[in-house]
């Protein structure tokens, strides 16, 4: 075993023992720090998990033309080595370090593909179906501070998949653009609202390395039904995160890992044909109602969890 405090150390020639050690030593010019720190760990990882595996050359061969396909399919619109990220719990963990939040904060999850930055600004009340298919959804909410005061102004940038488990920008020409996608804004109580209809659970892109590796781990491809948000105030922490609907068969095996128990909601059905007239839906329908919590950009994260104004 090589001393990883001895300059001279690893400068010795490579041997199955001493294989981490003398790659990590030749980095040891490497002048940031950072990419150094991120460098030894995965060198140290990586060896350590071929010592316990023990792969063939020819197993690492598959290995390396899994990876070259995950290369080749990606594209500016099909991200592959993303879902390969959301399948191995990468992006749900990454997301949990990197939004670690006060107590009461509305927690994250992740942004998926199928966001686009440009989708058009609506008043409240909107209906953001713009092919009249599915089955009715009013959603209303507001957003508050972790103190519960309302916060006017932010933002609620919104998409979803369509009845039939589709975002617009996966059938163009079949859906109109910007199906089931708009911007709203909070008025001075916090409150916003619009119209769409209920989303269904869909399954990621699976036509790909990716979903060959799901098949081969007797994994199905599947999120839970959800409606996307991403939350945005001055001053407070920009959240993205999902509503998820309660009775989708999907909801405990979300091929992304997902699903958070906190931000699972409650669609109720509304029997009140008044109401239902002044929507311009058919009575019943089905309503949820949200509060979006944001932590002001300098609180600092709870270690004892997270709250819940919803449950
Ligand atoms: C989504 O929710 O849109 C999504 C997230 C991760 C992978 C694929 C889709
Ligand atoms: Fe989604």
């Amino acid at each position: 075993m090589t001393d990883a405090t001895d300059p001279t150390a690893g400068d010795g020639y490579f041997t199955e023992e001493n294989s981490a050690e003398v790659v990590i030593a030749r980095n040891r010019d490497c002048r940031d720090e950072r990419l150094k720190t991120v460098m030894d760990s995965a060198v140290r990882h990586l060896h350590a998990f071929v010592k316990e595996v023990e792969p063939s050359n020819a197993e690492w061969m598959r290995v390396i033309e899994f990876l070259t396909a995950t290369g080749h399919i990606t594209s500016d619109w099909r991200q592959e080595w993303i879902l390969l990220s959301d399948i191995l719990g990468v992006s749900m963990l990454i997301d949990a370090i990197d939004n670690r939040k006060p107590r009461g904060a509305t927690e994250t999850t992740v942004l998926g593909p199928f966001h686009v930055s440009n989708a058009p600004h609506y008043e409240n009340g909107q209906d953001i179906c713009l092919d009249g298919k599915g089955e009715k959804l009013l959603v209303t909410g507001r957003v508050v501070d972790t103190d519960g005061r309302p916060i006017a102004g932010a933002t609620l940038d919104v998409w979803q998949a369509n009845d039939e488990g589709f975002y617009d920008v996966q059938q163009q020409g079949v859906q109109p653009d910007f199906n089931l996608r708009g911007i709203f804004t909070s008025g001075p109580d916090g409150a916003f609202w619009f119209r769409s209809v209920k989303p269904r659970f869909y399954p990621i892109p699976a036509d790909g390395p990716v979903g060959q590796l799901l098949g081969a781990l007797g994994r199905h491809p599947y999120r839970p039904a959800h409606i996307h948000f991403i939350v945005a105030a001055p001053g407070f922490e920009e959240v993205t995160t999902h509503l998820f609907t309660p009775d989708c068969p999907y909801l405990h095996t979300d091929a992304v890992f997902g699903v958070k128990a906190d931000l699972i909601a409650d669609f109720q059905t509304i029997d009140d044909a008044a109401r239902a007239a002044e929507l311009g839906f058919p009575n019943p329908f089905t309503a949820v109602d949200w509060t979006f919590v944001l932590a002001r950009s300098e609180e600092t994260p709870d270690d004892a969890g997270q709250g819940d104004r919803n449950a």
